[in-house]
């Protein structure tokens, strides 16, 4: 299928064969799994791909095993001929839009458990199940696609902990590149997810941004603390009319270990509810001073 002038792939054996073609014609494969309603920060990512890759797939799979009851499956926002357009741009290959029969054509199966230290934690405490879904996808995925790279957003820190590890775990030969968050102006993190807010709550939603703002802030003037860190956050966030804060972890990145201190190399993390949307974002320290990643858009992208 022609959607724009991108080729769109709906078949789990006709993907299989055009990339194991362009494998074999010399090229490197990427794969930019998506759940489609591509954003800034997905361009980014297949941007990124296209720079590195002779081959790029982009999947758009709004994956059902991935959301609880309650969740917003049915409502979240699907446009896959605006999808095609942009992927195309970005420098895309092809579009692998798999319908659910296709994926699942007996309903969830087998499924991929990543241990409970990584997914029982942060997101995975108000979302039993979700990281299970997301894993099994993207191996899925991973052994459709047979790419030598793979990219995701640090803005899902946690899914790209779970993805690493079930990649060393389960040997999938795949490497995995995890790419800065990309921001809005104002500093809200992209997300699909975004487009639920009102006015008044995408004004709320800020506070996230501020919130961690503040947390660098004070790892640059020297406060390590977790817990002061923490506490300076809450402020923030308590502060913001309209806001639920679900947590503030300051974690290890790859094993998302709680930390008590706030130093090098720690994922300072936020999920908050406005309205009914939930908002997930986070800073990373770097590991060489006390410097925080992923600066406003426009300010630069520091990793
Ligand atoms: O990050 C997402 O959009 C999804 O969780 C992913 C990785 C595409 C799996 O469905």
């Amino acid at each position: 299928m022609l959607v724009n002038n991108m080729r769109v792939i709906t078949g789990i054996k006709d993907m299989r064969s055009v990339s194991k073609e362009a494998r074999m014609s010399g090229k490197t494969v990427g794969l930019v799994p998506t759940m489609g309603f591509l954003h800034e920060g997905h361009l980014s990512l297949i941007r990124a791909a296209a720079g590195e890759c002779g081959f790029v797939a982009v999947s758009v799979f709004v994956n059902p095993t991935q959301f609880g009851e309650g969740e917003d499956l049915e409502s979240y926002p699907r446009d896959l001929e605006r999808d095609t357009g942009l992927a195309e741009e970005a420098g895309a290959d092809v579009v692998f839009a798999p319908g659910v029969e296709e994926m699942y054509p007996d309903g969830a199966g087998t499924v991929v458990h990543a241990p409970p230290g990584l997914t029982g934690v942060l997101c995975g405490r108000s979302r039993p199940g979700h990281f299970t879904g997301v894993a099994t996808v993207v191996l899925k995925l991973f052994n459709i696609v047979a790419p030598d790279r793979a990219y995701f957003g640090r803005k899902d820190a946690q899914q790209c902990a779970v993805v690493k590890r079930m990649v060393r775990d389960l040997d999938v030969p795949v490497e995995i590149k995890v790419m800065p968050v990309v921001r809005e102006k104002d500093g809200l993190a992209m997300s699909s997810r975004n487009t639920y807010l009102s006015p008044e709550g995408r004004s709320t939603a800020r506070a996230v941004h501020k919130a961690l703002r503040k947390a660098e802030e004070m790892v640059c003037s020297g406060i390590l603390s977790a817990d002061e860190v923490k506490a300076g956050m809450y402020k923030i966030l308590n502060k913001a009319e309209g806001l639920e804060v679900e947590y503030i972890e300051i974690v290890d990145p790859e094993t998302m270990e709680a930390r008590s201190d706030a130093g090098a190399n720690a994922l300072i993390a936020v999920a908050a509810r406005v309205g009914g949307t939930r908002l997930i974002d986070n800073i990373l320290v770097s590991s060489e001073q006390w410097m925080v990643s992923d600066r406003r858009r426009g300010v630069g992208n520091d990793e």
